[in-house]
């Protein structure tokens, strides 16, 4: 195929999730990296064997070397600790950041024109690591959350209104941590806002339970997810690859939008063939710029940390 896909941790439960939903649906040749070099041979080598079962002529390669991503068009950052029960996002800090510091620069080595989806926790705080660590223009650095936070409250409308998920668009910004900020007034079904066809208590449901959905997988599985997080990462690289313009909630360096500047916070973007190609600012009330300033705030606090 003439495009080229490497997801860096890939060996890993999120990496794997993407790399075979790249492969499986024929986007591009995936490279699988991974310190676990051996492991990402023979889950690059199976998931290679997959693709005659689904039609894909994808070819699959898994590898500790990064010249065999060379001239990726997207390198997707999934390598880092996942969060254990009782463990928050932010406890990943200083050991992910590590880990973006040795990632980063052998990505920028090999392709440098690439886009680079991050998605290692704490998410806005790694992908303001990493964006200040390949210096590229804030278009080519992209944290991926919003799709899966969104997903993940669209799941949850769809299941209490018993619709069909292609009927509900749901809108969350801010940082992915507890902090995040649902939005019911722009989430709808078939185009009517939520706060139409649900009371106040079912929709504060839905929206704690969208703020807490990492921490309650985690719980049951033991480990962070993977199934949703990865079919989001797939749609934000089929999203590029294809030129889509698809308007999706993205963590993206901010200046000066929505009232914050240097940082990285979730927010909806048109994303296509060159990245992020814009952001949309829509008018929040008084009480959800006052959750989003706030979820700003500590995702400062956490690159504070780390002074990125
Ligand atoms: P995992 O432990 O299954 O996989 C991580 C992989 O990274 C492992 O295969 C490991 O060998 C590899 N790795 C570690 N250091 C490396 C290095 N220096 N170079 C290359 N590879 C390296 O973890 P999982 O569940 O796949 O999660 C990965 C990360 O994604 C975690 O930080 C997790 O918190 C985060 N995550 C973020 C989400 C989001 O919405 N942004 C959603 C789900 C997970
Ligand atoms: C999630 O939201 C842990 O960030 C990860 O599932």
């Amino acid at each position: 195929m003439n495009r080229k896909v490497t997801v860096v941790g890939g060996a890993g439960n999120v990496g794997a999730t993407v790399a075979r939903g790249v492969a499986d649906k024929q986007l591009a040749d995936v490279v699988v990296i991974d310190i676990a070099d051996q492991k990402a041979a023979g889950v690059a080598l199976d998931m290679l064997e997959a693709c005659p079962v689904w039609g894909s002529d994808a070819r699959v390669l898994g590898t500790g070397d990064y010249a065999e991503s060379a001239n990726s068009d997207i390198v997707v950052i999934t390598s880092g600790m996942p969060r254990k029960p009782g463990m928050s996002r932010d406890d990943l800090l200083n050991v992910n950041f590590k880990i973006m510091e040795q990632v980063t620069a052998q990505v920028v080595k090999h392709s440098p024109n690439c886009i680079i989806i991050v998605v290692s926790n704490p998410l806005d705080a790694m992908a303001q690591a990493v964006y200040k660590l390949a210096k590229f223009p804030r278009e080519r650095v992209i944290g991926m959350a919003g799709v899966l936070d969104s997903a993940r409250m669209r799941a949850f409308i769809a299941k209490e209104l018993n619709v069909s998920v292609d009927n509900v668009h749901a809108f969350v910004l801010g940082g992915h941590g507890d902090t995040m900020v649902p939005l019911p007034r722009y989430s709808t079904v078939a185009g009517i806002p939520i706060t139409d066809l649900m009371d106040k208590e079912t929709i504060a449901r839905i929206v704690d339970r969208t703020a807490n959905g990492g921490a309650e997988i985690t719980k049951l599985v033991g480990t962070s997810a993977w199934y949703a997080p990865g079919a989001s990462v797939v749609d934000m690289v089929e999203t590029i690859l294809l030129d889509k313009k698809k308007i999706v909630p993205c963590s993206v360096f901010l200046q000066g939008e929505y009232g914050v500047r240097d940082l990285f916070v979730g927010v909806p973007c048109k994303l296509g063939a060159r990245g992020v190609e814009k952001i949309i600012e829509i008018k929040l009330t008084p009480d959800e710029d006052a959750a989003f300033k706030k979820s700003a705030a500590a995702v400062k606090e956490l690159v504070g940390v780390i002074k990125v």
